[in-house]
């Protein structure tokens, strides 16, 4: 990653995206909660948040728990389900390009498959595995010992796209998926050429 790049950050220290339910695409980015470093990770399910809405008579009144959500990008798009139809569609592309997959060390993709599933499950704001197994992410540190060159950045991008097209999700949750694996691929990027 280079210097002043302001969202690199959260590439190496994956936040989950929280999104309101319902909130609408018309009104502009979603709303992003960083939190510090240091801050243990979320346990249990999403929290429910208690809102305080404004009545058509003008008066202020508690709407009952659990009636308005927030959610994680991660449960919007559908869960574990949807991150693991998308790397294993993923991987099936990897799996039918040699070049690419030559890249790859191990005979079976299947361990590759679940790293990328868990990573992507864990950036998108699902549960903390990939950093309680793998330990933090530092990606462009694990992706060091692999010439990640231009014809190895449009691979994975035309395998990750063709994956993506595959799971129809809704536009906008489409787009800022495609948004975030156009610039992580271009930050793995790690020889010319
Ligand atoms: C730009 C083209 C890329 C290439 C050619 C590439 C290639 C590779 C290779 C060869 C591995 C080793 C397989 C393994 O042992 O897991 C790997 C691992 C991994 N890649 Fe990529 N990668 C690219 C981009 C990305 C991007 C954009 C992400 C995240 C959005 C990503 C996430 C990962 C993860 C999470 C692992 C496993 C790391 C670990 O825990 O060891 N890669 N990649």
């Amino acid at each position: 990653m280079r210097a002043g790049r302001p969202g690199g950050a959260a590439l190496f220290a994956p936040e989950p995206r929280r999104l309101r339910a319902g909130y609408p695409s018309s009104a502009g980015p979603a709303p992003r909660r960083f939190r510090a470093r240091f801050v243990p990770a979320r346990q249990g399910p999403t929290p429910r948040v208690l809102v305080r809405g404004v009545c058509d008579h003008g008066g202020v009144t508690d709407i009952p728990r659990g009636s308005v959500e927030q959610q994680t990008f991660y449960e919007q798009v559908g869960g574990e389900e949807t991150f693991r139809r998308l790397v294993h569609r993923f991987y099936e592309g990897v799996a039918g390009d040699p070049d690419l997959r030559a890249m790859y060390p191990e005979e079976d993709l299947g361990p590759a498959e679940e790293r990328l599933r868990l990573f992507l499950i864990q950036y998108w704001g699902g549960p903390r595995t990939y950093s309680d197994e793998r330990g933090h992410p530092r990606l462009r540190m694990r992706h060091a010992p692999f010439q990640v060159d231009r014809a190895a950045h449009d691979a994975w991008l035309r395998h990750m796209r063709a994956a993506v097209d595959d799971l129809g999700l809704a536009p906008e949750h489409e787009r800022q998926l495609w948004d975030y694996l156009v610039y992580a691929a271009a930050s793995m990027v790690n020889t010319p050429g």
